[in-house]
This record gives C-alpha cells, sequence and structure tokens, in this order.
C-alpha cells in the first residue's frame, strides 16, 4: 500500500493495525491450563487492513479478524485469520481502501457498488457445524471452525432474507434452536425488523416482521423460556443523512429507549413495546420469566457512550468516559401498562457480559463480565495514552445481590471481553474458568488469562503468554470440543 495508516485515536496504541494472519503452537504457560478445559475460545474484532479511504474511521469500521484460542490436555495453541469477505477481496485486489464512511454505501469508491460492505467484525458465534462471523449491518460470513477458512456468506440456505442479522444471536442450550433478529431488515436505515428461529439443524421455524417505533440501533437480544425481548437504544438512522456523506447514527436525548417484547412463536400482533426514559441499554447478561412477570438484566449507561456517534449538536462523550447501571427490567406480560420497571444491581461500570451458556433464557445466578474501575490506577507513562474502550477488571457478579468478585488486570495493562467455560458439562452453575484477553500496553503484547470464575480476586489459575499484540476485539464465544465435534 502506498498510503500510511492516520494517527488517530481508531489507529493508535493497542489498537494499530495488526494485519498478521498465522499460527502459533505451543503458547508459552505461566501456572497451569486445568486439564479439564478442553475447546476453543473464539474471538473477533475489527483490524483495518486498508488505510481508510475517507482519511479516518471509527473503530467499528474495520475487517473483521478471527482469533482461535485452541485449548486442550492443558496446552494451547492460537489461530489468526480475517474473515475473507467480499469487501476485503476487492481491497486487496485494488491495493487501497475503497469502502467509505461507516455503513453509508453512498461514500464507496465507484468500482464497488455491487459489491458486498460486510466486515463481519463483531461476534463469532458457533452453530450447526458452522462458525458464523456476524456484524449487524449485514448477513453472516460462515467459516470452517477447524481452520478458519471463510466458506460463503450466510443466508441460513436462502431461508433468511433479511438484508442484515444480528451479531448477537441466542441458543437455546438444550434444544440448540438459534434465535435472532434483524433491524433495518429492508436496507440502511428502514424501520423494519424481522426476527427468525432455526432449529438446532438450521432449519427456519420461525419469522415475523413488524415496524420499530423509530429506526434506531438494536445491538442486541435477550431470550426465555417464553418471549424474546430486543432493547431499542436512541441512536437513530437516516438515509437523508448518509446520502449527504454523514454517519448514520446520531444520538438522540429526547427519545425513549424501548424494550420490544414478543411471544416466542407469535405473530406481529402480539410484540409489545415498553418504554424507559432516555439511556443507552447495553450488551445482554441473561433473562428469564416466571408466571407471566418477565426479567431481563444487563448494564445500562445513562449517556451515549460511542463518541463516534454525536447527537444533532455533535455533542459527544469523551474516549473512557464510561459508565452503567447494571439493571433488572421487569416487564408484567399480565398488565396492559408498558412502562418496564427498573431495578439497579450494580453500579459498577460493567459490560461485556455473559453468562453461563447452559442457562441462556432460564433462571440463573452468575454474570461474567469486564468493567472498568476508576478507583485501581493506570500509568500512561508506561502504558500509554487511553485513546478508546478501556476495561482494567473481570469479574464474577452474583445477579441476585450485585456482588462482585473481581481481578484488577494492573496499572499498565487492559482487558478484553472474557467468556465463561464450566469445568463440564455436568458441572454446577458458575463452576468453571473466566477467560479473557488482557493486553499488557507496557510490552506491546498481550496474554490470555484463565480465572477460576467462583475465585476471581485469587488471580489467574494460568497465564498464557503471547509473543503478539493483538488489538481491542469486541466479542466472543467459549464452544467446548464436545460440541465443535
Ligand atoms: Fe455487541
Amino acid at each position: 500500500m502506498t498510503t500510511p495508516f492516520p494517527k488517530s485515536p481508531t489507529f493508535s496504541t493497542i489498537d494499530e493495525p495488526f494485519r498478521f494472519e498465522g499460527d502459533l503452537y505451543d503458547l508459552e504457560i505461566e501456572g497451569q491450563i486445568p486439564p479439564e478445559l478442553d475447546g476453543t475460545f473464539y474471538s473477533v474484532g475489527p483490524d483495518q487492513a486498508y488505510p481508510p479511504k475517507m482519511g479516518d474511521a471509527n473503530p467499528f469500521n474495520g475487517d473483521g479478524f478471527v482469533r482461535a484460542f485452541r485449548i486442550n490436555n492443558g496446552f494451547c495453541d492460537l489461530k489468526l485469520r480475517y474473515v475473507m469477505t467480499d469487501r476485503l477481496r476487492a481491497e486487496r485486489e485494488a491495493r487501497r481502501g475503497l469502502f467509505g464512511e461507516y455503513r453509508n454505501r453512498y461514500t464507496d469508491d465507484e468500482s464497488v457498488q455491487n459489491v458486498n460492505r460486510a466486515v463481519a467484525n463483531t461476534n463469532v458465534v458457533h452453530h450447526n457445524g458452522k462458525l458464523l462471523a456476524m456484524k449487524e449491518d449485514q448477513n453472516p460470513y460462515a467459516l470452517d471452525p477447524y481452520t478458519l477458512e471463510t466458506l460463503e456468506q450466510y443466508t441460513w440456505g436462502g431461508q433468511m432474507e433479511a438484508t442484515s442479522f444480528t451479531a448477537h444471536p441466542k441458543i437455546d442450550y438444550e434444544t440448540g434452536e438459534f434465535i435472532g433478529y434483524s433491524y433495518a431488515a429492508k436496507g440502511e436505515a428502514t424501520d423494519d425488523i424481522a426476527i427468525y428461529s432455526f432449529d438446532k439443524h438450521g432449519n427456519k421455524t420461525w419469522e415475523i416482521w413488524f415496524k420499530s417505533p423509530y429506526p434506531g440501533m438494536i445491538h442486541e437480544c435477550a431470550i426465555s423460556e417464553n418471549y424474546i425481548i430486543l432493547p431499542l437504544m436512541p441512536q437513530v438512522m437516516s438515509d437523508e443523512r448518509i446520502r449527504r456523506g454523514g454517519i448514520l447514527f446520531q444520538w438522540e436525548p429526547s427519545l425513549d429507549q424501548v424494550y420490544i417484547v414478543c411471544p416466542k412463536g407469535g405473530d406481529a400482533g402480539d410484540v409489545r413495546f415498553f418504554h424507559a426514559p432516555n439511556a443507552m441499554p447495553g450488551h445482554v447478561v441473561n433473562a428469564f420469566d416466571d408466571n407471566g412477570k418477565l426479567y431481563l438484566d444487563l448494564p445500562v449507561a445513562l449517556d451515549n457512550v460511542f463518541w463516534f456517534f454525536p447527537d444533532k449538536d455533535g455533542k459527544f462523550p469523551p474516549p473512557g468516559s464510561f459508565g452503567t447501571e447494571v439493571t433488572r427490567w421487569c416487564f408484567d406480560m399480565n398488565d396492559k401498562n408498558s412502562q418496564a420497571s427498573p431495578n439497579v444491581i450494580s453500579t459498577m461500570a460493567a459490560e461485556f457480559p455473559h453468562c453461563d451458556d447452559r442457562y441462556v433464557g432460564k433462571p440463573y445466578k452468575y454474570g461474567f463480565m469486564q468493567a472498568s474501575d476508576p478507583t485501581q490506577p493506570y500509568n500512561p507513562e508506561r502504558a500509554g495514552p487511553i485513546m478508546g474502550f478501556f476495561f482494567n477488571t473481570f469479574l464474577t457478579m452474583d445477579m441476585s445481590t450485585g456482588k462482585a468478585d473481581t481481578w484488577f488486570c494492573g496499572d499498565t495493562s487492559s482487558t478484553q471481553e472474557p467468556v465463561f467455560a464450566p469445568k463440564s458439562a455436568n458441572a454446577p452453575e458458575g463452576d468453571g474458568y473466566v477467560l479473557g484477553i488482557v493486553n499488557r500496553r507496557d510490552e506491546n503484547r498481550s496474554d490470555l488469562a484463565i480465572l477460576d470464575a467462583m475465585n476471581m480476586s485469587e488471580g489467574p489459575v494460568a497465564n498464557i503468554k503471547l509473543p503478539v499484540r493483538l488489538k481491542y476485539g469486541i466479542h466472543g464465544n467459549w464452544v467446548p470440543a464436545s460440541a465443535l465435534a
């Protein structure tokens, strides 16, 4: 390439482009990987392969780059691959950036007007023998879970007709049912929503379409035994704005957050809209229902957290400023009143949660997350400035009390989203390990930390040292070897 990457926050410090695909066999281990851990920790994040056509880009615009830690018999190997999207192929062929602003096709190079814009950089989910690299504005790409070879852009064999699919589907552990949705389901900035479910073999079992209260971002969903919930956030799309070359999303402080609830298998007339005051619903910990009362746990930020999607006056939160309330919402499905009732579980600035996957949609006790703890020290002289998302703590939270068992990663480090791996398929809830990447910012490299989920404050039982830096990723999942087989 003949154009250098910009020195903007998106491309600085640990978030400088990495771009190196490869395999690392037998990573160096401090401590001991628990011998019962057998599976793969997959994650993905944006790693822009070419300098942006527009001169700079927001961090969500990078090409999907998958990391797969294969753990077996106390050893760990790592595989790093780009998702070979149509977009990345086109840019490699041209040897330059061809795609314009985030989710704004009007700013693309003439030569790629008919090339799919998917970056597949937000989550990697294993289902029906395929690893799906997902981002919410396009359909996923299917990868081979062993080789990470990109197979095809995936529409469940043409069964899914929406123009996009969430990066946060939910899977019922017992049945293998896979539930997800599309917003902007008839094209960018449209107000159409579609919900889909597929059985464990990938056959479509449910599909409904309806209109959103406003054309906002729906980043996550939750399922309970009987319902699906879509939290609508006041980040609003505008086709007129992107036609002018502007930003797709604009924060709207006058709009409610809306929790869209539909009974599983229901039709469009069954959909209900529960309103709550303006705030930004985050990632789902879990949901469950009991006698018509539907509970949803998730961190809620009291203001916009995306500095690259400002409000109409250009006001945005400074990078590194971050606060949430981990909230349990109750929706009374037997009451016609459509106000959502919140109960704040914790005021820790926690995000990127997982529950024990075996309890998705069921009553449960534990959430596993990372947090940005401002009471802990940070050494910018050694670790560099904080320029983007920043977290410094892994934790297990008792969701019934909000009590957190925490581990601070150190004053020159930062964390990435942790996942949970049970000790065995039959282990009690929470009896297992939290795995998460730790960026050693002063050493320009990363570790994979493995902690006892019920004893986080003791620190890692194993620290797997990488000779390379892994950029800040977005989401991932633990897939046990039994599921891959
Ligand atoms: Fe997400």
